[in-house]
């Protein structure tokens, strides 16, 4: 199975139901995460949980929470939406995240996640999954996280086996995923630089346990890797095809729903940050994005960058 990762900023309601819409090869949508501010939720959130925004069929909202309480109000959200399986962060790396106890801020302190799930548990909604980080500082601390885990009965568990202040970058701890898949009780998730179906092989080769692999970055620079990875074979027009497809399904969606066409613009010169990775000369492609300042250029210019793959 392939799990599309939450990306803040890129799978987004849109991204993702245009990805389920002209590509049927990803078995469930993590949303990227909600969290509390001054005791509500930002409108941003809201619409990305709206349930008419997520009717693909397996759709996992993300929690990011500092303590039970902030956790059970978001749950409490989410369950008034209709939702009954949940995602827990653990893994944001960010700082400004870290510093307040949220994401992996609170991978050092276990006791801390024992009582965000014992809260959750005492009075469970629905089924819980967690996304984590090897550690906050160091890749140890995910042993003792572990013994935590392993008390509740968790849906699964999605590991990026980096420390935060790795952020994207380094080597991925494959020893600390090995741990894992000898320690956990739970089904277990790789997540981590599968950028190619070389990459996906190569892991699964390592990991032969692991039957569920989380996307992130490498769906979002080449939409069809789950293809390639599922063997799906098509010709290189119908990949073609399918990629323009993509982007005008999201393009009309952005279209509709933003206030004005400069917004919608905005939103897909952000998703051609990644996808420009699709085309020949990705620098290039980009390039071209960057330069557009009206939905009358912008046109064009996607489709001439397209004729480059279409030969
Ligand atoms: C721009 C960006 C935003 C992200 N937002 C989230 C998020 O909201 N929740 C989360 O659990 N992980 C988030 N992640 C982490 C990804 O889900 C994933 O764990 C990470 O990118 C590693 O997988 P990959 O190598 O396949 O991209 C984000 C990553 C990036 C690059």
């Amino acid at each position: 199975m392939i799990y599309m990762a939450p990306l803040q900023g890129f799978t987004d309601y849109v991204y993702r139901a245009s990805y389920a819409k002209v590509f049927n090869t990803v078995d469930a949508y993590f949303i990227p995460y909600i969290s509390v501010k001054n005791n509500v939720i930002p409108n941003k959130y809201s619409r990305e949980i709206l349930p008419e925004n997520n009717t693909q069929s397996r759709v996992v909202p993300q929690i990011l929470a500092k303590d039970a309480d902030e956790f059970e109000f978001l749950e409490n959200i989410l369950t008034n939406q209709g939702y009954s399986e949940f995602n827990m962060n653990l893994g944001c790396p960010y700082p400004m995240v870290t510093n307040r106890g949220k994401g992996s801020g609170l991978l050092p302190f276990p006791d801390e996640i024992y009582k965000i799930l014992d809260h959750f548990y005492s009075s469970a909604k629905g089924e819980l999954s967690i996304k984590l980080r090897a550690g906050l500082k160091s890749a140890d601390e995910i042993k003792d996280v572990i013994k935590v885990l392993n008390q509740f009965p968790l849906k699964e568990v999605i590991l990026h086996a980096r420390v935060a202040g790795q952020l994207y970058s380094g080597e991925i701890d494959e020893n600390a995923f090995s741990y894992a898949t000898q320690n956990l009780k739970h089904k277990l998730v790789y997540n981590g630089d599968i950028f190619s179906k070389e990459d996906f092989i190569s892991k699964q080769h390592k990991f032969p346990g692991i039957d569920t692999w989380m996307l992130g970055r490498g769906i979002i620079m080449n939409p069809l890797l789950p293809h390639e990875i599922k063997g799906i074979s098509l010709t290189d027009k119908e990949l073609a095809d399918l990629l323009y497809t993509f982007h005008q399904t999201m393009l009309e969606r952005y279209l509709e729903i933003m206030d004005n066409e400069g917004n919608a613009l905005n939103k897909m010169k952000q998703f051609w940050i990644y996808f420009a990775q699709c085309f020949p000369n990705p620098k290039k492609a980009m390039k071209h994005i960057k330069k557009v300042k009206a939905l009358n250029k912008y046109n064009p210019t996607v489709r001439s960058i397209f004729n480059e793959i279409a030969g």
